[in-house]
């Protein structure tokens, strides 16, 4: 098939655009800059940078052929592969279990994106010029524990992703990321400079993220460091396969995936250079955890020169990630339904939107009226999200892609979707589809299960 029914991205940069889209979000932002942070700074970066290469690249080539191979929803798309390549139908549920996971994801994501919203619009009116910590971490408890402000922050934040799902492929989601992330990375180099001219400590905050000191580095940071490479590339759940399946014939998938792969990991580590230099400048601490964007980085906005507009810029470059990976985590699932109802897209958009919205309450109250219930052990709605997705079935997503798309796929589709590059680097990337990544990611998976 040379087109999908859902419609297809008009050139090679606006798959690429909207691939780093998907990528870039929450987890460059907000997780990694905590999560490094952490986890010993340089260390972790180092073992990430390993991870995204060894790991994340060769299964984001795989997401990409199968998609472009199988031109669907990741759940037709398994389902014409398996057939077509004459292996066992076992392999289907890698489709379902990745609309699974989207859900999961997009009900956690959505509340900390429509906190981003709100602070977005405190930043712009002024609330924390001159605030101390006090009120910094006041404002944050105020906002999180009233179930009413959480719900319709994140009510707004699901509708605005709904509404432009609902758009289709050209009109909705190749538009939205053809402005937006261009005015992202415009932003964040503002930000980077404006961190490293008047923060006085950007030297420091460089250092942290890359001056390796050997003892701070322990098997957990591996960890942690290969859990956040598969989140933040949004591999494991179909949706850079997904993405695949618009992608025109003549593109090349493996200069798009270190393309993608690269954008990426820039702006993880970008993001950190405007995050500890600020961080460093006001005598904070880097450990903060989940808070350091909600508490720490308002705080020091609120104390710096100009702090109010660049902290609204701030702001806006999160809401705008968020939105662009928002779109892509519940596209599997809306051109599933309407591949299997051929229902409109507007109509699947908003089922699957409000679907997405309302598993999202539960995490939404998981910070005030279900603060005490636990799901997984000791664990909040919302953690239990979180940790059920992330460790579990994005790792579980992307053994079984590599796998099925190293020893399953027929090698015809194979070479074929790589017809561009030299035999050499496929031989190399069949290596690395079918032994490096799933093995590596397998040993996360127990490591995770086992140790945390
Ligand atoms: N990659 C996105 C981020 O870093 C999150 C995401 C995960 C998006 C899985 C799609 C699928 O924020």
């Amino acid at each position: 098939m040379s087109e999908s029914m859902h419609g297809m991205w008009s050139s090679r940069l606006m798959f690429i655009l909207a691939a780093a889209g998907s990528a870039v979000g929450l987890g460059n932002i907000w997780r990694f800059p905590y999560v490094a942070g952490e986890n010993g700074g340089a260390a972790f970066v180092l073992a990430y940078l390993v991870c995204i290469s060894l790991i994340g690249v060769p299964i984001m080539v795989a997401e990409i052929m199968l998609g472009r191979a199988g031109r669907k929803s990741p759940i037709n798309t398994m389902q014409d592969l398996t057939v077509q390549s004459g292996s066992r139908p076992g392999w289907r549920v890698v489709g379902w279990m990745g609309a699974l996971a989207g859900f999961m994801i997009v009900s956690f994501y959505a509340v900390i994106a429509g906190w981003a919203v709100a602070y977005l619009i405190e930043m712009a009116s002024g609330t924390f010029n001159g605030a101390d910590g006090e009120f910094a971490a006041a404002k944050f408890t105020s906002l999180t524990s009233n179930p009413w402000t959480v719900v319709g922050w994140h009510t707004l934040f699901m509708a605005m992703t709904t509404f432009i799902a609902a758009r289709g492929v050209g009109e909705g989601l190749e538009k939205t990321v053809k402005y937006l992330m261009p005015t992202l990375f415009v932003l964040l180099l503002v930000l980077v400079i404006w961190a490293a001219v008047s923060s006085g400590h950007f030297m420091e905050g460089l250092s942290f993220l890359f001056a390796f000191k050997a003892d701070q580095f322990s098997t957990d940071s591996v960890l942690m460091a290969m859990g956040q490479a598969f989140f933040t590339l949004s591999l494991g759940m179909g949706a850079i396969m997904a993405y695949g399946a618009y992608l025109p014939k003549s593109a090349s998938i493996v200069s798009s995936a270190v393309t993608i792969a690269g954008l990426d990991t820039l702006v993880a580590l970008l993001s950190g250079m405007v995050i500890f230099p600020i961080v460093f400048a006001n005598g904070l601490e880097p450990s903060a955890g989940p808070g350091l964007m909600f508490i720490t980085l308002p705080l020091a906005f609120g104390q710096m020169a100009a702090g109010q507009f660049f902290g609204t810029l701030f702001f806006v470059l999160v809401v705008f990630a968020a939105i662009t990976s928002a779109i892509s985590i519940i596209e599997p699932a809306i051109a599933w339904l309407v591949e299997k109802l051929d229902s409109s897209r507007v109509v699947a958009a908003c089922v699957v939107g409000g679907a997405g919205w309302l598993v999202g309450i539960g995490s939404a109250l998981s910070f005030n009226t279900w603060s005490d219930l636990t799901f997984l052990p000791g664990k909040t709605f919302f953690d239990s999200m979180d940790y059920l997705a992330n460790n579990i079935m994005l790792p579980i997503g992307g053994v079984l892609i590599a796998a099925f798309t190293g020893w399953a796929l027929s090698e015809k589709i194979f070479n074929e979707q790589l017809a561009d590059v030299s035999v050499g680097v496929r031989a190399v990337l069949r290596v690395l589809i079918r032994f490096v990544a799933p093995v590596s990611v397998f040993f996360v998976f127990l490591m995770t299960v086992f140790f945390s």
